[in-house]
């Protein structure tokens, strides 16, 4: 099995389930990081430095990270978070329809509250313009959401240019950066974004780990999801994941060190793969915009998707996002883009990491390669 399902999630990186052992187990980091006594002091601090190091990778304060179980709470807190603050009945939104599904189902959740959301179409490249953002600003605008890199094309929109552009309109700006941390550079010294998500099994960490950076010059102000024992600053209550929050502080801090040569790396092999397709015609790789190093997205014309799947179970690779490939409806991003149903369906998406090697990136192309023309072959919709 040929593992390129990477932007999915990731392997857990051998030096980071070293960090979080002893988090696990007595004489260790097992006690309450909340209790004041000894145990609890040192669990406390290993919070804390892992909370640092997740701050190191973003370019932000570490009293600016609010620890959540992923991203899907991090988007969930942030928007929900914001309009509640604001009184949602006269608030609007702005995000796009290629956002994650926690990010369009938390908006279509606050619509049935009484909130207005424009969900904004991307260019045929897969991107969103700081323009279109702009031109769907109204005076209601409480927010403004947006990925920085989309999960099933990889295509990043311009959040570096976005961001100063709302600031100087004092409209909030949260970012999805699932899929961007540690693969894109990230400065949030910089880029006055004021809320941004990021998960840690996106990033070689554990899965059932994340964060919310919540900007504190300007303060952008929440209103908790989650009531109880007023953890995280009052925005986030439940005894705290020591195990995980080392285990994604690590994962940062490798991150820190070594993403910048790896996306490199990583983007040499993406682009090796996509050359190994070029024997086969009549593919389209979607999302031409600038990306993210780890996601190729292709279509390929004249076989039928379920059966290029089934052709291709030796590779653990994507159609559309992993969230929704249970409806087996055809990718709601590619649709955006404008590719009609059949082509949607018959697209791929391979994503690339840490462990992938050369080797299984050639063997997989010429796997891709041999079953697309047997396919074609037998295929009515081949002529
Ligand atoms: C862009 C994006 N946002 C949010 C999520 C959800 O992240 P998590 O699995 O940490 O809840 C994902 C992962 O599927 C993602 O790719």
């Amino acid at each position: 099995m040929i593992y390129l399902d990477y932007a999915a999630t990731t392997p857990l990186d051998a030096r980071v389930l070293e960090a979080m052992m002893p988090a696990l187990v007595a004489d260790g980091l097992q006690a309450n990081a909340a209790s004041s006594h000894a145990p609890g002091f040192r669990a406390r601090a290993a919070v804390e430095r892992a909370r640092a190091q997740v701050a190191e990778l973003l370019g932000a304060e570490a009293s600016e990270i609010i620890f959540t179980s992923g991203a899907t709470e991090s988007n969930n807190l942030a928007i929900k978070g914001v309009l509640e603050f604001r009184g949602l009945r006269q608030a609007h939104v702005v995000t796009s329809r290629i956002e994650h599904k926690c990010v369009l189902d938390t908006c279509r959740y606050l619509e049935t509250q009484g909130a207005r959301v424009t969900y904004l179409k991307p260019g045929a490249d897969g991107a969103i313009t700081p323009e279109q953002v702009l031109d769907a600003l109204t005076p209601d605008t409480a927010l403004v959401s947006l990925m920085w890199v989309n999960n099933e094309i990889g295509v990043r929109n311009d959040i570096e240019r976005l961001a100063p552009l709302l600031r100087e309109r004092g409209v909030l700006l949260h970012v999805d950066a699932a899929q961007a941390s540690g693969r894109i550079d990230i400065n949030l010294k910089q880029t006055p974004v004021d809320l941004l998500s990021v998960s840690a099994h996106k990033a070689y960490g554990p899965k059932g780990i994340g964060a919310l950076f919540v900007r504190r010059k300007p303060r952008a102000r929440l209103a908790p999801q989650m009531h109880g024992g007023g953890h995280e600053q009052g925005m986030r209550s439940g005894t705290l994941a020591t195990h995980q929050i080392v285990g994604m502080g690590a994962a940062f801090e490798i991150l820190r060190r070594e993403g910048a040569a790896e996306a490199e790396r990583i983007a040499a092999l993406r682009e090796r793969f996509w050359q190994g397709l070029q024997g086969l015609d009549r593919i389209h790789r979607n999302g031409a915009g600038p990306s993210a190093p780890h996601v190729l997205n292709v279509s390929f014309e004249g076989v039928e998707g379920e059966s290029l799947r089934a052709s291709l179970a030796d590779l653990a690779v994507s159609s559309g996002s992993a969230c929704s490939s249970a409806t087996a409806e055809p990718s709601y991003v590619l649709r955006a883009l404008g590719r009609d149903d059949e082509l949607a369906n018959a697209s791929l998406r391979f994503s690339f990491g840490r462990f992938t090697t050369a080797g299984e990136v050639d063997a997989a192309a010429e796997r891709v390669c041999l079953q697309v023309k047997r396919l074609r072959s037998i295929s009515a919709l081949w002529n």
